[in-house]
């Protein structure tokens, strides 16, 4: 049986790791911060853990990613902010060492919820 992203990875303590490393770039990038004002930080951090768990556990999603980032297009947010935030999740995965193959698994979901994140 093929291993999910998940088991490859180590486990959800992993994914507790990457998700904080993650957004402390995401939120020290003056780019990126604008659209996350509003937004309670800690609860963000542990809505993305969640996210990843499924996603990379194959569960099924139940979260909108068209309706969760509509009012931030209305707001300006675009590919040049989407390829930074993939570039930082990037960065994270290399700085925790996870391996090349299953780095660039986790990239190419990313770069499957451009459409929705973006709205396009
Ligand atoms: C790269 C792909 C992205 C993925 C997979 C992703 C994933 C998510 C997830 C799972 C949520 C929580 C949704 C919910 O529980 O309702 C969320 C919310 C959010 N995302 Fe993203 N996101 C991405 C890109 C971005 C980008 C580029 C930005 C801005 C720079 C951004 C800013 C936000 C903000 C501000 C929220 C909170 C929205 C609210 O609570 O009103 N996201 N995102």
């Amino acid at each position: 049986m093929t291993e999910t992203i998940l088991q490859l990875l180590g486990g959800e303590s992993v994914i507790r790791k990457i998700v904080p490393a993650f957004y402390q770039k995401v939120f020290s990038d003056s780019a990126l911060v604008p659209f996350f004002e509003e937004i309670d930080q800690t609860a963000q951090i542990n809505k993305m853990v969640n996210f990843l768990r499924a996603i990379f556990g194959e569960e099924d999603l139940m979260v909108n990613l068209r309706d969760s980032h509509e009012k931030l297009v209305s707001l300006g947010l675009n590919d040049s902010h989407f390829d930074k935030t993939k570039s930082y999740l990037k960065l994270s995965l290399v700085e925790l060492n996870v391996d090349r193959n299953i780095i660039d698994k986790i990239m190419e979901i990313v770069e499957s919820t451009r459409a929705d994140v973006l709205d396009k």
